[in-house]
């Protein structure tokens, strides 16, 4: 089972020396970082996305920490948020609750009551992960013109459960029109209606592309993008992921503060990296972001696109330097890509036997056929899960490849 992470909040030191150490000594729980300014607290409680937060309330007006729960609350549904006072009243509980939190601690800390605020987060955090049950697979490149696009419209139109492909290039989006539609709505609209999304009004502001896939298209105008804010990229993933199987993101090529913010959120970030020297570079520069984020190895994977056998580059050689295994090669056909992209047609569709199609599909199988009981967290990585880092032969069997010298 996977510990259950906290991030405290709190001023007096008295408080939070207390509760750091009930967590230590406790087996199932890690502490992830303490904070006593909350300004920080929120964007990393965003990114960390730890099990719940623990905001004690040892100032004279318990209203600042109300807002902030509220946000919290907001920003990180699948966070719980738990409260701790020396001077519980009624009053300040009551504050509390109604503010979002879910629990509140006694201080000094009593060891029965700590067990069930324990146990109790233990339930919360398993029904989060039973009504999240949607895959977030992300595409990704440190560098632009690499395929991101291209690879995310067509992973997406090669699944063949409830998919949504998310345009999250929010300025340059062309997610649409790779798929030949004109939105009439975007993530800006999603946004704006955030308080009052429900079934209809999602499924309404979605272009609908197949019977099993629908586009959440890029702001149609460039300004709007400012309007759509990191922690609206958690509320949006996590709405949708409760809707729908498959959540395919075609990502911007920086780690500027809404691409993390999903990045944050994937289960598997597919990294798309072309054979040459600026592209293996950057790869490997995006790799090292992904380790300092912290995120585990079994979340990222890197996929070779617009592979030749001409290319003078050995593939061995270059998944020694990135220290990782390439788990696809997508061939390079400019021609039949081009005439797809001007088409706004999926290749998977109009040209089922091509290779590009071949390798698309092999990959989307592998995103599909993940299976939760094999992968009972939801931060776990699918691809991670069926091919580990330490086996021998991984989806693609090298040895088997012809040499591309
Ligand atoms: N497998 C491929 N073979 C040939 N050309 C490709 C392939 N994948 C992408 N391209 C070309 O690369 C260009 C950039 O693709 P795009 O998906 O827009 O990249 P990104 O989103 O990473 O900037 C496209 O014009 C397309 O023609
Ligand atoms: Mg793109």
């Amino acid at each position: 089972m996977q510990p259950l992470t906290f991030i405290t909040l709190g001023r007096k030191s008295e408080a939070l020396k207390e509760i750091r150490d009930a967590l230590v000594s406790s087996a199932r729980a890690r502490l992830l970082t303490d904070y006593n300014d909350p300004d920080q607290l929120l964007a990393d409680v965003i990114r960390l996305r730890p099990s719940a937060v623990i905001v004690v309330l040892d100032g004279d007006n318990p209203e600042r920490e109300f807002a902030l729960i509220k946000q919290l609350a907001a920003a990180c549904p699948e966070t719980a948020i738990i409260n701790a006072a020396y001077n519980a009243s009624p009053a300040l509980i009551l504050g509390s609750m109604r503010s979002g939190a879910r629990e509140f601690l006694q201080l000094p800390i009593n060891a029965d009551e700590f067990k069930t605020v324990l146990d109790r987060t233990q339930e919360f955090i398993a029904t989060v992960a039973s009504k999240r049950n949607g895959r977030i697979v992300a595409a990704f490149s440190g560098k632009g013109g690499s395929g991101v696009s291209f690879f995310a419209t067509n992973l997406a139109a090669a699944m063949t459960v409830p998919t949504v492909l998310v345009d999250l290039n929010l300025q340059t989006g062309d997610a649409a029109s790779f798929l030949g539609l004109e939105p009439k709505y975007s993530i800006a609209d999603f946004v704006r209606n955030r308080t009052r999304l429900d079934d209809s009004l999602i499924n309404s502001l979605l272009t609908p592309h197949s019977s099993h896939l629908s586009l959440l298209a890029a702001p149609l105008e460039a300004h709007e993008a400012e309007d759509v804010r990191p922690e609206h990229i958690t509320e949006v993933l996590h709405l949708l992921g409760q809707r729908f199987q498959c959540l395919v993101l075609d990502l911007q090529h920086t780690f500027d503060p809404v691409t993390v913010a999903a990045l944050d959120l994937a289960d598997d970030i597919l990294v798309l990296m072309t054979l040459d020297i600026p592209g293996i570079r950057n790869t490997k520069r995006a790799l090292k972001v992904f380790e300092r984020l912290g995120y585990p190895h079994t979340k990222f994977r890197v996929v070779v696109n617009r592979w030749s056998k001409n290319i003078d580059v050995k593939l061995q050689k270059v998944e020694a330097h990135l220290d990782e295994q390439l788990i696809g090669l997508v061939p390079n056909d400019y021609g039949k890509v081009m005439n797809s992209i001007n088409l706004g047609r999926p290749l998977v569709q109009t040209d089922p036997a091509s290779k590009i199609t071949l390798e698309i599909k092999r990959i989307a199988g592998m995103v599909e056929n993940s299976d939760d009981t094999v992968s009972p967290h939801p931060r776990k990585g699918l691809l991670g899960s069926m091919f580990g880092r330490h086996r021998s032969t991984g989806p693609l069997d090298l040895s088997a490849m012809p040499d591309p010298v």
